[in-house]
C-alpha cells in the first residue's frame, strides 16, 4: 500500500483507478478554468504567523456548524455522481463522515437515494437541494429529507443554468455512462472499479428516477435534466422553499455581499461562500477572496461557511481565521473515495485534520474556536483589489 501523506497522494491513486469521464468531471472548472485555479492559488497569498514556546498540550479542533457538534469544522460538500466514482459512493462517504464526526451533504444528483443513505448509515446527514421548476418534486424532496431525518437542507442557488465544462461535453458524461468506443476502451482498463460497479444496483440518479414526473426509468433522464432546472429562480421562490423546510437551512453559492444579505433576509441559518468549485461563472472571484466582504455584510448575524479550493488543513485554518465558522471539502474527499472507497474518505479527513491540528498549534493556538486574523498575514489589497 503506498504511503499517503497528503491529498495529492490520494489524487494520484484516484486518477489511476477511476474512468476518465468521472475523473474529468471532478477535475473540471468551467470554460478556461481561471476561477477553478484561483480558488486554490489564492489561498497561498495568505501567510501564517508562526509562534513558539507556547504550551501546545491538550489541543482541540472540535467546534459547531449550525449548532451541531463537529470533530473539526470541515463538512463533506455535496458532489453529484459520487456513486459513479466508486460503487455505492454516497453511502461510503456518509459512513466515513459519520465515524469521523463531520457532516455529510448528499447531493440531489446523487446515485444512492436519500432513503438508501438513511437506511445504510446511523447518523443524520444534510441534503443538498437543487432549485427545480417542479413544485411537487420539490415539496416531496423536502418531505423525503424530513422522513430520512436529515438534519439540514443546503439549497444551491448558483445553478439555474450550467456553466459549460468542455471536458464533460466531450466525454458525453452521464449516469450510467454513455458507451462510446472511447469510454468503453477506457473503462476496460479500470477493472477493480468496473467489477465493483457490476456488483451494485445503484447506477442511476437515485433521487430522480421513479420520483420526478416523467422519469420512470433511466432512459428518460437526459430530457428531464435539460428541462428541470428553474431558470426563473428568484428570492421569492427561495422564500417558498424556506416555507417547505422548517429545519436548519443553509444557502450555498454566494460570492457577492448583496446576495449574502438576500440570503440572510429569506431566513437562512448559514450561507456558503462558494463559486461551485469554479464550475459555474469562470472569471468570478475565488471564494477565499470573496469571504471578507461577505463577512462584513453579514456582521455575525448568521454563520458564514466557505467551500471551493480547500485541499489542506492549512487552507481550512486560513478560512476559519478569516472568520468563516465552517468549511467544506469536495474534490479532496472524492479523490480518497475513488482511490480507496470508505477508507480513502477517512484518510482524506485524517490528513486534513492532522494538517489543521499541527498548523493551528504552530500558530500558537490550542483551540480551533479561538483562531482569528491575528495568525494571518493578508496582503493589503487581498480583498479590495477589485471594486
Ligand atoms: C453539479 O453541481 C456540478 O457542478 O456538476
Amino acid at each position: 500500500m503506498p504511503v499517503i501523506t497528503n491529498v495529492q497522494d490520494l489524487h494520484r491513486l484516484y486518477r489511476r483507478r477511476v474512468p476518465r469521464m468521472f475523473y474529468d468531471y471532478t477535475e473540471s472548472g468551467s470554460w478556461t478554468e481561471q476561477t477553478f485555479r484561483a480558488n486554490v492559488s489564492d489561498f497561498s497569498d495568505i501567510l501564517l504567523r508562526q509562534r513558539v514556546a507556547i504550551d501546545m498540550a491538550g489541543r482541540s479542533t472540535a467546534s459547531q456548524m449550525i449548532g451541531q457538534d463537529v470533530a473539526m469544522p470541515v463538512a463533506l460538500a455535496p458532489v453529484g455522481l459520487t456513486g459513479m466514482q466508486c460503487a455505492d459512493g454516497e453511502i461510503k462517504a456518509a459512513r466515513a463522515a459519520a465515524k469521523f464526526g463531520v457532516p455529510y451533504t448528499l447531493s440531489t444528483m446523487s446515485i444512492c437515494s436519500i432513503e438508501d443513505v438513511a437506511e445504510n448509515t446511523d447518523k443524520p446527514f444534510w441534503l443538498q437541494v437543487y432549485t427545480l421548476k417542479d413544485n411537487d418534486f420539490m415539496q416531496r424532496l423536502f418531505d423525503r429529507a424530513r422522513a430520512a431525518r436529515c438534519s439540514a437542507a443546503v439549497i444551491t442557488v448558483d445553478l439555474q443554468m450550467l456553466g459549460q465544462r468542455h471536458k464533460d461535453i466531450r466525454n458525453g458524461l452521464s449516469a450510467p455512462p454513455k458507451l462510446t468506443v472511447r469510454s468503453i476502451a477506457n473503462m476496460a482498463t479500470k477493472v477493480p472499479w468496473g467489477l465493483e460497479m457490476l456488483g451494485t444496483k445503484r447506477r442511476f440518479f437515485g433521487n430522480i428516477v421513479g420520483h420526478a414526473k416523467g422519469v420512470r426509468d433511466p432512459s428518460d433522464l437526459a430530457a428531464w435534466t435539460a428541462e428541470a432546472f428553474d431558470v426563473s429562480l428568484d428570492w421569492d421562490r427561495i422564500r417558498e422553499f424556506r416555507r417547505m423546510w422548517d429545519g436548519p437551512l443553509i444557502i450555498k453559492g454566494i460570492i457577492d455581499p448583496r446576495d449574502a444579505v438576500e440570503a440572510l433576509n429569506v431566513g437562512a441559518d448559514a450561507i456558503i461562500v462558494s463559486n461551485h468549485g469554479g464550475r459555474q461563472l469562470d472569471g468570478a472571484l475565488s471564494s477565499i477572496r470573496a469571504l471578507p466582504a461577505i463577512l462584513d455584510a453579514i456582521g455575525g448575524r448568521i454563520e458564514v461557511h466557505l467551500d471551493s479550493g480547500i485541499r489542506s488543513g492549512q487552507d481550512v485554518l486560513k478560512a476559519l481565521a478569516m472568520g468563516a465558522t465552517g468549511t467544506y471539502i469536495g474534490r479532496a474527499y472524492i479523490y480518497g473515495l475513488g482511490a480507496m472507497g470508505e477508507a480513502g474518505v477517512t484518510t482524506a479527513l485524517e490528513v486534513i485534520h492532522k494538517e489543521l491540528d499541527v498548523s493551528m498549534a504552530l500558530c500558537g493556538h490550542r483551540d480551533i474556536r479561538g483562531v482569528d486574523k491575528s495568525i494571518l498575514m493578508i496582503p493589503k489589497d487581498f480583498s479590495d483589489r477589485w471594486q
